[in-house]
């Protein structure tokens, strides 16, 4: 199964529906932006800066679990900078001619955004070298021994580059970075705020102790938020009177099988794997993805980090453990408490 079809709790990968209502609710500017203070703080700086001096933004790397606002940043930027944006992801640039079109096309002060740029292959990878640090574009002109190399000069543009984990990027690449940024989960305080200013751009109401369930049960993920906000208001249309209360947020998130601490089944199913078949582990990612079917870099970028930061499992040299949370939650006894 890929990321995209992750069905339950819903698609942490957005579809393509999803990506339109996803931009009536991503903030424009920074200060709608809810949460990842240290980031905001230290971007207010870079982009006061840059707009005084009236230069390019130094290159910016955001990474961190889906749904936490990388391309919403990478937005935003653009927009308090007055600039234009120019959005590509990773597999799309299979050569090194297309990085090449897109790089001659910018203009002074352009961002150009790299989504899932560890996905870039290799050799289209070392064109960006140079364009980052000198801004040149060298192409290699004939073959053989007429092979000549033409330097280009490339417009001052920042690249600003997401990815799920900075330890899938090549190290040349990461260095050539002026910033790098970890976006974190929010805390439900945060993601109250994000529920109650989507709810008001989608024109519904919503109690207080209904936000504060919602943020409680969505992985401290605004996209889960803001989807489950969603979900939870068709019920309060057919169910109720359109008001979103504890009660039809606590119904609503049974039917969609959302547990208490935002577990979905395929959260449950990896911790019953773990527990079940490789006796609480440790066990390697590998053994893991292959018994769940899932691909190892989907566990890693989407199940795991949730589950690592909440307790229910860690990582250790020899694999991965569940721990006395995770079988407490499945109801399990731990092989520890029989000591
Ligand atoms: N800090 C925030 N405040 C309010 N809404 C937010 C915030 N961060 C994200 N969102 C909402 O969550 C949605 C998902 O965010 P975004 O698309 O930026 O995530 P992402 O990190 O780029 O995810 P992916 O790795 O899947 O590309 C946005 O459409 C936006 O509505
Ligand atoms: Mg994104």
């Amino acid at each position: 199964m890929r990321k995209e079809d992750r069905k339950v709790s819903p698609p942490i990968q957005p579809k393509q529906e999803e990506l339109l209502s996803e931009t009536t609710l991503r903030p424009k500017v920074l200060d709608e932006f809810i949460g990842q203070h240290r980031i905001k703080e230290n971007l207010k700086v870079f982009i006061a800066a840059a707009r005084m001096r009236k230069e390019p933004l130094d290159h910016i790397l955001f990474c961190g679990p889906p749904g936490l606002g990388k391309t919403t940043l990478s937005t935003i930027i653009a927009n308090e900078l007055l600039v234009n944006i120019k959005t590509t992801t990773g597999p799309v640039l299979e050569k090194v001619g297309d990085l090449a079109a897109i790089l001659t096309n910018l203009s002074d002060r352009d961002i150009l955004f790299i989504d899932e740029i560890h996905r870039i292959p290799r050799a289209v990878e070392e064109v960006l070298y140079p364009a980052m640090e000198d801004f040149t574009l060298d192409i290699i002109i004939g073959q053989g021994p007429n092979a000549r190399t033409l330097k280009l000069n490339l417009p001052k543009f920042t690249l600003i580059g997401a990815t799920t984990r900075t330890g899938l990027l090549s190290s040349p690449l990461r260095d050539r970075f002026g910033v790098i940024f970890r976006l974190d989960f929010y805390t439900p305080q945060e993601l109250v705020q994000i529920v109650h200013r989507s709810s008001k751009l989608l024109n519904v109401k919503i109690e207080e102790e209904a936000s504060l369930e919602i943020a409680k049960r969505s992985r401290g993920t605004p996209r889960i938020a803001n989807r489950l906000l969603k979900r939870i208001r068709d019920f309060a249309q057919v169910m109720g009177e359109g008001i979103i209360d504890l009660n039809i947020t606590k119904k609503s998130l049974a039917s969609l099988d959302i547990d208490n601490y935002g577990l979905d089944e395929l959260d449950r199913k990896f911790l019953h794997i773990l527990i079940d078949k490789f006796n609480g582990g440790p066990v390697g990612i590998e053994a893991l993805a292959a018994a769940l079917r899932e691909d190892k870099e989907t566990l890693e970028d989407v199940y795991e980090p949730y589950l690592l930061q909440e307790g229910f499992i860690e990582r250790t040299a020899r694999g991965r453990l569940a721990t006395d949370l995770a079988y407490k939650h499945l109801g399990k006894r731990s092989p520890q408490s029989l000591f």
